[in-house]
Order: C-alpha cells, then structure tokens, then sequence
C-alpha cells in the first residue's frame, strides 16, 4: 500500500499536512469563483480566547483566506465564551444575522469553538436549531483546526468534534499576530479551581502548564519578530509549574524570561491570591520588565462569601497581599474582579466588599452581577439574590469603584513614564495612543511611525479613565 498520501499521526506535522490540502481547496474554490475567498474571526470572551483567535487566524491566512472584519465574508468563525449568560445570548443573536449572510452567499462556511462549544445543551440546540452552522469544535482539539477545516470544505454535513478534555499540548502551529509589538503567550491551559460559581473548570479541562523552553523559545521567536511586551496568560498564573516533571514555580520563569534581550515589559494574567507567593513579589519588586500592574481577583470581601465561593482566601489574608504589594512595588497598580449577587450574599456581606474596595484603593475593577452557570455547584444552592437587590449593589459598587480610580489616577499627573505606543487615535488627528506600565492610557501627539516603540510622555492631564500627555524627547 502507499502510505506516502495518509495524514502522519504525529503532531504538529498532521497539521501542517492538512494546511498544505486546505490550501489546494482554498485555491481551487477561489479560481472557480474566480475571486479571493475571505474569512472573518470573531471572538467572545477572555485574553485567552483572544490568543486562541491568533491561532485560528494564522490557519485562515496560512490557507489562503484574506483576513476581513466583515461578517459577510466566505468563511467566519465565532470563538465563543460561557463565563455569563450574556455571553451566549449575544452569539445566539448574531448567528440569526450570519444565516441572512448566507442565504445570500451559498459558499459560505460558519464555525463556531470556543469553551461555549463544551457545553452538551449549547451542542444540542445548535444540531436543533442552528441547522445552517457548518463546523463546531470546542477548546481541547483547537489546535486540529486544520483538519477541520478540510473536512469542513470537503463537505456540506455540519460536523461536530468536540472532546472532553486533553492533556495534549501541541507546539509550532501557524499564528496571525493582531498587533506587530506585543503578544499574549499561554503559559497553561485549563483551571484546577472550581471556584463554585465558575464554569471555565468544565469548559478548559484541567491544568497543564508549557515546558518553560517551550515558552522561553516561543518568546525569543516573537522578540526576534519585532514583539517588546508580553501577556503571559493562563487561569490562576501562580500555580504556573506546580504538576511539570521538573516543577518550576511562576516566580523563576518570569526570572528565566527577564533574561530575554530584547523583550522590554512582561505582563501576566490572571493570578488567584491563594497562590500569590512572597517570592513573586520580590521578583516584581526588583524586576526592570515586569510592568507596574497586577490583577488581582477579590470576587468578594465577605471572607463568609469567600468561603461558599470556594476560594480559599479571607478578606483579611487578601488585604494583607494587597498591602504587601503596594509597600514592596512602589507606584504599582492594582485591579480587581468583584461579583455581586452571589446566591446568599447579605447586605452585610455586601458592605465587606465595599469595605475591601475602599481599603484597597484600587486603580480599576471589573464588576460583574452573578450569573446562574448550569453545572456549577453556586446554581443550586439556595437564596438567589433578587435581581433588583443585585442592581442596586451593582450601581453602588461601580458608583465607589469609579470614583477611588478617578482619585487614584490623580496620583500620576505630572509625572514623565514611558509609555508603548499602541496605535494612532482614532479620535483625534495628530495624536497616538500608548499604555503606561501600569496599564494606564495616555494620548499625546505623534504619527504613526511611533506605534510599537517606547517613548517618555509627561502626563499633563488627568481624565478619569485616560491621561492626556506630551512627548518628551
Ligand atoms: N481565572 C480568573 C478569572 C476568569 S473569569 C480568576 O480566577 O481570577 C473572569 C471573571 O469573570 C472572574 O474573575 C469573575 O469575576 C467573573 N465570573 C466568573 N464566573 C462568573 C459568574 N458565574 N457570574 C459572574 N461573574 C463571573
Ligand atoms: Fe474560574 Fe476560579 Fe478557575 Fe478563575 S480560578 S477560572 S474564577 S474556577
Ligand atoms: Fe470566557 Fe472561556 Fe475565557 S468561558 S472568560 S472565553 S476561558
């Protein structure tokens, strides 16, 4: 028999075998319609979802799709998120218009993936009532999209692949950058936690963390192509390392890459307080690339709500990390997640929070009104908060979290920082927009030739969320 045309088995080169049919495909459907054919990713969700739509991009283009933001493209592909309900309803929503897209272009493919995707209900309803949606997989097999894709163009059935979870981590497939100067790089997958309102455990499967020389080669690459800042990303960073052969903790890999020559800001996202070691933040605190800012997740001030959230901090051992970070980082940022309404939450509980709020000070937070996740522990438990006691919390809360980011910002005014410069404003001719490393925005005047480079700004004026500033030269 001749095997030389069988896929190979292993990884990745399976895949760079099905890129190479998918591009034969891509190609011949482009000449029979005798124009290129584009594709469209949208993503839902986290910053990991956004990494995740790098990946999908980079296949779309290494196969010969030109990269539209048009939705009525030949192939678009949502890359959803479940966190809260809202999230599903809005790609429910957006399906309906795509299947008018189609109607209208019979050539179109739809995909959907993403950690929606790993919910059975979400699947059933799709086969149901979503008969137009040509390819869904989940979070686990993302990296075979290559070869979904060829069966998807192979043929007009709606095929499904979804998987349970995996400990496979394939390394070397295609990305399509967003931006030239920086990039996210997943230092772990999935999330051990089970914080008992959260459904990202069953959606990302269990924690596994990348080899360090993995993420120190992939960083190296990225440097040598321009990148100065990365977002080192995974669910709980700190526990990064913990079940590796050889455990290293989150602490000496950011160590390992400070030493990048080349790389000029490290940021990491999202770290669980139980996990914050004393040794990162005296990594922090002596680091030259480590940017000013961490995001820090309280959820709840009530160490009672804590407790049924399952996150196995207190209020009191929370304000001590929080305390310990702004003494040993000077001038760093903190900012927070805050969930109100969690199923027996009081108003006493309520008022812990706005009391965590206030001692902290933070710099910016995330407030989110609880939402119901089926399969999670928090969606049969007793006392759900009515939905008008939760508005009034939530607009009280964001009512103090606005106004102590507002004085807190205050603080820089005046100050020269550097600042990386993300893009021309959009807004107002003649000016950039760049980040601050403590992941505050400021506009100044320049052109576009400044966009990916470090430069001093004197931060003249305060705005509430954004600075105005002038160059320094
Ligand atoms: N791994 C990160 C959080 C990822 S989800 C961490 O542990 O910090 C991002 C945020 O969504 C969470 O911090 C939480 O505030 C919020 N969130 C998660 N599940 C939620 C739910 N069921 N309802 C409302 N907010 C939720
Ligand atoms: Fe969800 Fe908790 Fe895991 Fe964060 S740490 S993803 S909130 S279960
Ligand atoms: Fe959403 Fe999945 Fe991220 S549920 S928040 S996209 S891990």
């Amino acid at each position: 028999m001749d095997t030389s045309s069988l896929p190979p088995v292993q990884e990745p080169e399976r895949q760079y075998y099905f890129l190479k049919k998918a591009k034969e495909l891509v190609q011949a459907k482009s000449e029979e319609l005798g124009r290129p054919l584009t594709a469209c990713t949208t993503t839902f969700g986290c910053q990991m979802n956004a990494r995740d739509s790098e990946k999908l991009a980079g296949i779309l283009r290494e196969v010969g799709y030109v990269e539209t933001e048009n939705e009525e493209a030949d192939f678009v592909i949502y890359n959803t998120c479940t966190v809260r309900e809202n999230a599903n309803l809005r790609v429910y929503g957006r399906l309906g218009v795509l299947h008018g897209y189609k109607k209208k272009n019979p050539h179109m493919k739809i995909a959907l993936c993403g950690c929606m995707m790993q919910e059975a209900t979400v699947v059933d309803k799709l086969q149901k009532s979503y008969r137009f949606v040509d390819l869904i997989f989940g979070t686990h097999n993302i990296f075979k999209f290559a070869e979904l894709l060829v069966s998807t163009l192979e043929s007009d059935r709606m095929i499904i692949d979804i998987w349970k979870d995996t400990n496979q981590i394939v390394e070397d497939l295609p990305i399509e950058r967003k931006y030239a100067f920086k990039s996210g790089v997943n230092i772990m997958f999935g999330c051990n936690n089970f914080c008992s309102y959260c459904i990202v455990p069953y959606v990302r499967g269990r924690e596994r963390s990348r080899e360090p020389q993995d993420i120190i080669r992939e960083i190296e690459g990225l440097v040598k192509d321009g990148v100065v800042e990365v977002m080192l990303l995974g669910q709980n960073v700190n526990s990064y390392g913990k079940n590796l052969e050889q455990p290293v903790t989150f602490a000496e890999l950011l160590e390992e890459i400070e030493k990048i020559e080349g790389l000029e800001r490290i940021r990491f996202m999202t770290s669980h307080p139980k996990d914050l070691s004393d040794d990162l933040i005296r990594v922090m605190a002596k680091s030259k690339k480590i940017c000013k800012h961490f995001h820090l997740p309280l959820q709840s001030g009530s160490s009672r709500i804590l407790k049924i959230m399952n996150r196995r901090y207190t209020k009191e051992q929370y304000l001590e990390l929080a305390r310990k970070l702004r003494e040993q980082v000077p001038d760093i940022a903190l900012t927070t997640d805050i969930i109100v309404g969690f199923p027996g939450e009081t108003e006493e509980d309520f008022q812990e929070t706005l009391d965590v709020v206030r001692k902290v000070r933070y710099d910016s937070a995330f407030t989110f009104i609880y939402s119901k996740r089926t399969g999670t522990p928090a969606a049969v438990m007793e006392d759900q908060v009515p939905e008008e006691v939760v508005k009034d919390r939530f607009d009280r809360l964001l009512k103090e979290v606005q106004e102590i980011s507002k004085e807190m910002a205050e603080r820089f005014t005046g100050r020269e920082e550097l600042v990386l410069v993300e893009e021309v404003n959009g807004q107002m001719e003649g000016y950039v927009t760049g980040r601050l490393s403590n992941n505050h925005v400021v506009h100044f005047q320049g052109d576009a030739s400044l966009v990916g480079q470090i430069v001093k700004v004197r931060l003249d004026e305060c705005r509430g969320f954004y600075y105005m500033g002038s160059r320094i030269e």
